[in-house]
């Protein structure tokens, strides 16, 4: 589907120094300034964002955060607000990753309660969902991908959705080097598109991106890519170096 712009985003976790980041932003925004019509992110830490932003200012490549706290300030030690990321340059914020779902407790709720403090700043949320092993395994994929998908985007109207993303995260395919397979991938992606046209209709389904994340790596976007309903990436491992991040980037 050409009229939907390929969003390539590299999710950097828990890696890189404020000053290492800002160097890996510089070897990128070198390598990829030949790379148009598609939209490039990168999500350092949050101790890197302002000196990230002040590299890639002028460049084709957007900032983004990893999570943000949907109020918007108050006596909530170690929370950031949306505006607090706006305020450091964001234009993006990932949403519901598969570990703030493990490891700290985050839930369809709370990811819903997000989604609404990031429109309310205009930052784009990357919202992610994904099945475990064991889900897949026990034939709960769609079940868990319609929960997550439903309960994530309740009671918005479809105005306010226009920008948001949606990343497709198999979690047993993070990290492990177990990429889906393009068929795997796409099945999921045409699974959640049909499931945007019944909640809010088809002009949205057809101009959401949906990217998928899970291992992946230079040898394995161009497949990835060419599958209808998937309209992009996020990386995480491929994305800390700029050369292999880059490539990725030019996946034509
Ligand atoms: P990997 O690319 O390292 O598997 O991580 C994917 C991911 O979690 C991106 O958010």
């Amino acid at each position: 589907m050409q009229h939907r712009t390929p969003l390539i985003a590299g999710n950097w976790k828990m890696y890189k120094t404020s000053s290492e980041a800002m160097e890996t932003a510089a070897q990128l925004i070198k390598r990829v300034a030949d790379a148009d019509t598609i939209d490039i992110m990168i999500a350092p830490p949050y101790t890197a964002l302002e000196s990230v932003a002040a590299v890639i200012k002028d460049s084709c490549v957007s900032l983004g955060a990893q999570d943000l706290f949907w109020e918007t300030e108050g006596a909530y030690t170690g929370q950031i607000s949306a505006e607090m990321l706006v305020a450091a340059g964001c234009r993006y914020v990932i949403i519901g990753h598969s570990e703030r779902r493990q490891y700290f407790g985050e839930t369809d709720e709370t990811v819903n309660k997000k989604i609404k403090a990031a429109l309310r700043v205009d930052l784009k949320p990357v919202v992610c969902v994904g099945e475990t092993e064991a889900e897949r395994e026990a034939g709960q994929t769609f079940s868990v991908l319609d929960k997550q998908v439903r309960m994530g985007l309740d009671k918005y109207f479809i105005d306010d959705l226009t920008s948001l993303v949606i990343a497709y995260e198999p979690v047993w395919a993070i990290g492990t080097g177990k990429t889906a397979t393009e068929e795997q991938a796409q099945e999921a992606h045409q699974y959640i598109r049909s499931l945007v046209e019944e909640l809010y209709g088809n002009t949205l389904s057809d101009s959401i991106r949906i990217l998928y994340g899970g291992s992946v790596k230079p040898e394995n976007i161009t497949g990835l890519m060419a599958r209808p309903d998937i309209d992009g990436a996020l990386v995480g491992g491929a994305s800390l170096d700029a050369e292999s991040f880059s490539k990725i980037v030019k996946f034509r």
